[in-house]
């Protein structure tokens, strides 16, 4: 049976993704690298793990020889930082020559911002990514958002030795499962955000769109590459047709920014339920200002016709009390 080594099972993505791997592939032996020592007797009871090995990623020698043991890797952990990423290629690269390896990256949909206006409005002109159109896959590089990672993940397919398969989900809503509740990265920026200005912005007349999904989306499109890399002799087509853009909801950034402000300010974190019109300049520093200056349009025509990807969870702004209801936030 394949062995999987798991990165990032204490985040969002894969709290879902390790109970997912049980239940669809009870027989192979899940392997989960990880720094949190806390949760030992979950992984091994409740998400049915083969072996735990603790560890950061930035210990490179020692998580590049975990993954030279294992057929398939999966790193849900980090999409911006290239670090495991390097780690990882550089172990799977010393398996033996003709043995199927695979590596399964999540990056993100932040790649895809508009590049041409950070207003805040809607631009009519915003580029449309599309994951079946080759050509807008080649334009990945190292300067987009999770682009340094995506360098390495490319680079290594394009040689030949390891399978790649690369998920570009959109912002992720939804509650993690398990023992450590973590709320994922968007969800967690914009309570960052509210807590640095003490309200929740948008930017301009906030008809800039973003694109989200809810976490449980993103693992039915991870197992279908997991049977891609399972079932295929070598991997098929080039590492562009192997790299899915997924995504559900499109809302502009006042609608969600809305959403936002009145769930915490019934949580006692924002004195108004109301978002504030900001300019660009007074939202401060991050990745979550960026991305609400600018449109984020994408399609998943790829990842609907080859990986039968179709969403199926609540939209955002009808499910983000429940997801967040989940968490004590002070
Ligand atoms: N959430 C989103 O909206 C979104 C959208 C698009 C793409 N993505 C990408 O998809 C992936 C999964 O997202 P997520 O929201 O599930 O992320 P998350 O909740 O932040 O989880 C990150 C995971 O990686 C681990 N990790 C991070 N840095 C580490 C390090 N230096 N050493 C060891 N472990 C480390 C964390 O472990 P600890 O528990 O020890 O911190 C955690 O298990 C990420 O790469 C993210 O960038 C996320």
């Amino acid at each position: 049976m394949p062995s999987i080594l798991l990165l990032g099972v204490t985040g969002l993505v894969g709290s879902h993704l390790v109970l997912a791997l049980k239940k669809n592939y009870p027989s192979f032996p899940v392997t989960v690298y990880l720094r949190n020592t806390t949760i030992e007797k979950y992984l091994t009871e409740t998400a049915g793990v083969s072996k735990i090995v603790y560890g950061a990623y930035e210990e490179t020698e020692k998580l590049a020889s975990l993954a030279k043991e294992h057929d398939i890797v999966i790193n849900v952990g980090s999409s911006v930082d290239p670090t495991s990423s390097h780690a990882i290629v550089t172990g799977l690269n010393q398996r033996p020559a003709g043995v199927k390896t695979t590596l399964i990256h999540m990056s993100g949909a932040g790649n895809f911002v508009d590049a041409t206006s950070n207003t805040g409005s809607a631009n009519p002109n915003a580029k449309v990514w599309n994951d079946a159109n080759i050509k807008d896959m080649e334009q990945l590089h190292p300067e987009m958002l999770n682009g340094r990672a995506d360098e390495v993940v490319l680079n290594a397919g394009k040689q030949g030795n390891i399978g790649t398969y690369i998920i570009f989900p959109t912002g992720l809503y939804g509650a993690s499962t398990g023992p450590v509740k973590v709320l994922g990265i968007i969800q967690l920026l914009m309570y960052l955000k509210a807590k640095e200005l003490g309200f929740v912005p948008y930017i301009g007349d906030g008809t800039a769109r973003f694109n989200t999904m809810h976490v449980l989306d993103t693992i039915p499109p991870v197992l279908r590459m997991i049977d891609l890399a399972i079932k295929e002799e070598t991997p098929q087509g080039s590492v562009y047709e192997r790299c899915y853009i997924v995504g559900a909801n499109l809302d502009k950034w006042i609608d969600l920014s809305t959403k936002f402000a009145e769930i915490f300010h019934a949580k006692g974190i924002v004195p108004s339920p109301v978002p504030r019109q900001v300019k660009l300049e007074d939202a401060g520093e991050g990745e979550i200002t960026m991305l609400m200056s600018k449109d984020l349009l994408t399609r998943s025509e790829r990842a609907e016709s080859k990986l039968g990807y179709k969403p199926t969870q609540k939209p955002i702004l009808e499910h983000l009390d429940t997801a967040l209801g989940e968490y004590t936030l002070e």
